[in-house]
């Protein structure tokens, strides 16, 4: 190893390194830590005591973690940050009792999105969702995964896609691109559903998924249907894109089965859950991406079956889903500590989900989600003294530092290098 330490970073009182080879546990756990990286890769995580000596490069950024707790950075395994206008109108309606499945059957939900996000220029779109991106980073997310789906035309999917291409360009924060064309089958299909995956295959695809890395589909009650879902996730596995699937989250329709017999990556959302079905997502290596914030804010009463997650083995992952309408979050960390008092994890089982479990579900197992030798050095020094905080500590941003391959990119809320200014303005 003959790279020069340039990022060192000691005085952990707590480390969460997320590989059970380094310390105690299934968190890793290493009291008074320090990590060290080279060219923002992690060459050192361990006690200081056994701190190696290597060669530390002139201008080495030093920092002390004051005995705080230091975590991996949070993967947000799902997001729809690619939207305009808002839908706050429609969860006021939730909240007095007008069901999400309402307002979409009634023209509102995605396809009044879909509108607005249509309708808006492509500045102002790029500028709402570097918004949102911002926010995410600041509350320590650095790598997340950004979904099309409110274009659902060719152009307009086309134009999501080069959004998050723009926005990956300009930020440290490692962004990861879905094509989400079948979100829904838009208005101007309803008589026509088969037209619309034709587009989607013959047009959508060849359009975009150059740009992209995952294909998805809404798969459930009032989106497409299980063999639309096929067609659409086989198709894309055509084009080279791996699959994911946004399954059993308004009932049980099929889609956790669609996902194991598709090999997806991950299978999303997941409320209705059998003990049949978590076996077959667990049989297929099908990372299982809870979504806590979207259940807890649906207020229908239904959330994953952890139980039965459990007893499977299956992998599980968090994201925020952060969209207009069923939760509009960018927070991994109210996420992980809605995972624990309303989706029923424990502190462990959540902070795991949100780094490793969450790497997984979207391809960058080997890099992101664990302080280990040879994992990008991306981590969180939290305010508190201990991982519990981001279960226990509601409601303020806990991420004191924020440091994406071995940079301090946010300090206390503050971004102080997560986005470039655009290299010219796009038009609109
Ligand atoms: O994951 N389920 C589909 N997509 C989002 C909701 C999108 C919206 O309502 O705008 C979700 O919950
Ligand atoms: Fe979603």
């Amino acid at each position: 190893m003959n790279r020069q330490v340039d990022f060192l970073l000691t005085g952990i009182g707590q480390l969460v390194t997320a590989d059970p080879g380094l310390g105690v546990g299934p968190l890793g756990l290493v009291e008074r830590g320090v990590v060290a990286a080279a060219d923002g890769t992690v060459v050192f995580a361990g006690p200081e005591a056994s701190l190696p000596d290597l060669p530390v490069a002139p201008g080495c950024e030093r920092m002390d973690a004051g005995g705080r707790a230091v975590v991996p950075g949070f993967v947000d395994a799902h997001t729809h940050l690619v939207f305009a206008g808002d839908r706050a109108d429609e969860f006021a309606a939730r909240l007095r009792g007008f069901g999400y499945e309402q307002a979409l059957a009634a023209g509102g939900g995605i396809h009044r999105t879909v509108r607005e996000t249509r309708a808006a220029s492509d500045a102002e779109l790029e500028r709402a969702t570097a918004d949102r991106l911002v926010q995410a980073g600041i509350n320590g997310t650095t790598t997340i995964e950004v979904k099309s789906g409110y274009g659902l035309t060719v152009d307009d999917e086309r134009r999501s896609l080069e959004v998050m291409a723009r926005l990956a360009a300009r930020t440290p924060v490692d962004v990861v691109p879905t094509f989400l064309g079948a979100h829904l089958i838009p208005a101007e299909f309803a008589d026509d559903r088969k037209a619309y995956i034709d587009l989607l295959e013959q047009e959508m695809l060849p359009a975009c998924a150059p740009l992209a890395e995952f294909v998805d589909a809404f798969c459930d009650r009032g989106a497409l249907t299980v063999a639309e879902s096929r067609r659409v996730l086989a198709a894309g596995r055509r084009h080279g894109l791996k699959a994911k699937i946004h399954a059993n989250e308004l009932g049980p329709t099929g889609g956790a089965w669609l996902a194991a017999e598709q090999g997806c990556v991950s299978a999303d959302h997941l409320l209705f859950l059998d003990h049949a079905e978590a076996a077959a997502l667990a049989s297929t290596g099908t990372v299982a991406v809870l979504l806590p914030g979207t259940s807890f804010l649906l207020r229908t009463g239904h959330v994953a079956p952890i139980r039965v997650l459990r007893e499977t083995g299956v992998t599980l992952a968090l994201g925020t889903d952060c969209n207009p309408g069923t939760c509009y979050c960018e927070s991994m960390q109210l996420v992980i500590a809605l995972a624990c008092v309303h989706g029923g994890l424990t502190p462990e089982e959540a902070l795991l989900a949100a780094t490793s479990g969450a790497a997984r579900a979207v391809g960058r197992a080997d890099s992101a989600g664990r302080l280990t030798p040879g994992s990008a050095c991306d981590l969180v020094v939290l305010h508190g003294r201990s991982y519990l905080d981001l279960a226990y500590h509601l409601g303020v941003n806990l991420a004191q530092v924020v440091v994406k391959r071995g940079r301090v990119v946010a300090r206390d809320g503050v971004p102080l290098a997560l986005l470039r200014e655009p290299a010219e303005e796009p038009g609109g």
